[in-house]
């Protein structure tokens, strides 16, 4: 069966859609691809893929977050390139290229990258990026690349 590519209910990545149910396709994501794709500013923050109800995404970033936590899910981060400090209340974990780490759910933590950081996220679909704080960084819903 041959499957339609882009603009399946407004999303332009391999996704369709079965009895209103979203459903990837099997294509071949390129990450350098996608950043090459992102606006030119210190945080940007782009969906490229669904599994189940999960969301796979990219963000760049470079400087301080806020402090939040996420009430509902954990929440993974998986450094591809630069360095990432990830802040705890009682810590701080230095993450590289190469490395992961899952924030538990309801813990505070606040990222942050002096030199800036590439990374994919995945978190349930929908989860606003500040958690339980609304800031001038919160991106309720992200968009799709
Ligand atoms: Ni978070």
């Amino acid at each position: 069966m041959k499957l339609p590519s882009k603009n399946l209910n407004g999303y332009k990545c391999g996704l369709m859609s079965i009895v209103g149910q979203k459903i990837m396709k099997p294509l071949k994501i390129n990450f350098k691809d996608k950043f090459s794709k992102f606006p030119n500013e210190d945080y940007a923050v782009r969906i490229v893929a669904m599994m189940n109800n999960y969301e796979i995404k990219i963000v760049k970033r470079k400087g301080e977050s806020i402090w939040h936590s996420h009430p509902d899910t954990d929440e993974t981060f998986i450094i591809l390139d630069g360095k990432m400090q990830m802040n705890f209340r009682d810590k701080v974990v230095e993450l590289n290229s190469g490395e992961m780490i899952v924030v538990p759910k309801g813990v505070e933590h606040k990222p942050s990258s002096e030199e800036g950081y590439r990374a994919i996220l995945i978190e349930p679909a929908g989860v606003s990026n500040t958690g339980d704080i609304d800031s001038a960084f919160t991106i309720k819903k992200a968009e799709w690349i």
